[in-house]
């Protein structure tokens, strides 16, 4: 347990040359640790296993092995993006999964939200296990926890209750029998970030912000079908756009589209078009126990109505949520 407990006398990781410190001692603790032997790592594309993946490779290289599991429910561009960057650009062993057809199987029909982020969580164990199951000479799992991870599980081990069941990759089952590597676990998301810029992953995946593990299939609400959901992911895309052409992206915490599961009547090239809504969020939060709103100016939500009404099929309507959390929480399931 001690080794969870970030000690009073660690420096906290602000500048290029700290992170480079530290990613030098952990260079030499993870070869230690591992030897010759295999490591395996569910890699999400999020900043905390990214991050962890470019410090593997750069202690062991090969001997990681990164598996991406394509749930799906992906925003649009980010496996491809995951590809791009740790196979082209770091020359990782990846194994990619395109479980799309898998989830979304197993999703159809199921509307209530907790229901779906057990499948979703339950389904994505499934698939890595089966991946680590083809791979018989891994040793130990790396996994991308960070220190708010234990601190939270402290809490919840104190009774604490949690709104929603959380998933991230983690939970495996106990005869997969893996050691565990987890090199950033007494560091804070924007130390995470400064050891990430330091070891060159573009900033982008850097300073990604934060995507549910349960990705778009907690935005396309209530059953998901294919058609909504890729309405979503285009809908999303366009806003992500817009938010970083006019200077959004840096100033607002989280910003994304949700689609319920309801048409409204509305019109088109001078005929009835029956459509579903686009709610935006965007909300600004330090540790996401809250949340406020952020004010977009009008023309720039002009500007992201009218892009999606014309280029998105099946949206007529585009909404902008102002409920700060609380009453609502950031994502909608
Ligand atoms: P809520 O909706 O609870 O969200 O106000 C708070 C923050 O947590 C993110 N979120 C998740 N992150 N796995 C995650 O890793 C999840 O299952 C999950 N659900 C919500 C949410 O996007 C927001 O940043």
């Amino acid at each position: 347990m001690n080794g969870n407990i970030r000690p009073d006398s660690m420096a906290r990781i602000t500048n290029l040359s700290l992170a480079n410190e530290f990613i030098d001692e952990q260079v030499k603790l993870v070869r230690q640790q591992v030897g010759d032997k295999k490591v395996l790592l569910a890699l999400s594309g999020g900043v905390d296993s990214s991050v962890v993946a470019a410090l593997l490779i750069k202690a062991i290289g090969k001997q990681l092995v990164c598996v991406h599991v394509n749930h799906g429910l992906m925003r649009k561009g980010e496996s491809e993006n995951v590809i791009e960057v740790f196979e082209k650009g770091l020359n990782a062993n990846l194994i990619y999964v395109d479980a799309t057809d898998r989830f979304l199987d197993k999703l159809a029909g199921v509307d209530a939200p907790e229901s779906k982020r057990k499948i979703i969580g339950g389904e994505f164990i499934r698939v890595f296990e089966e991946e680590a199951r083809k791979l018989d000479d891994i040793t130990f799992l790396a996994q991308g926890t960070i220190y708010p991870d234990i601190l939270e599980s402290i809490k919840q081990a104190e009774g604490k209750k949690a709104v929603k069941s959380h998933h991230n990759v983690g939970g495996l089952p106990e005869d997969l029998q893996f050691q565990l590597v987890e090199p950033i676990k007494l560091l804070f998301k924007d130390e995470v970030r400064v050891v990430g810029e330091a070891l060159g992953l573009p900033h982008a995946m850097v300073y990604r912000q934060p995507f549910p593990g349960p990705g778009l299939g907690v935005r396309c609400l209530g059953a998901i079908t294919r058609d909504r959901l890729h309405a979503l992911r285009e809908a999303d895309a366009i806003l992500r756009e817009e938010f970083e052409i006019n200077g959004l992206s840096t100033k607002v915490w989280q910003y994304f589209v949700i689609i319920p599961d309801i048409k409204s009547v509305g019109v088109k090239d001078e005929s009835r078009y029956e459509g579903w809504p686009a709610i935006i969020r965007a909300v600004n939060t330090t540790d996401a126990m809250s949340a406020t709103i952020e004010e977009i100016p009008y023309a720039i939500l002009h500007k992201i109505t009218n892009r999606i009404t014309s280029e998105v099929e099946g949206i007529n309507r585009v909404l902008y949520d102002l409920t700060p959390k609380p009453t609502g929480t950031i994502e909608w399931e």
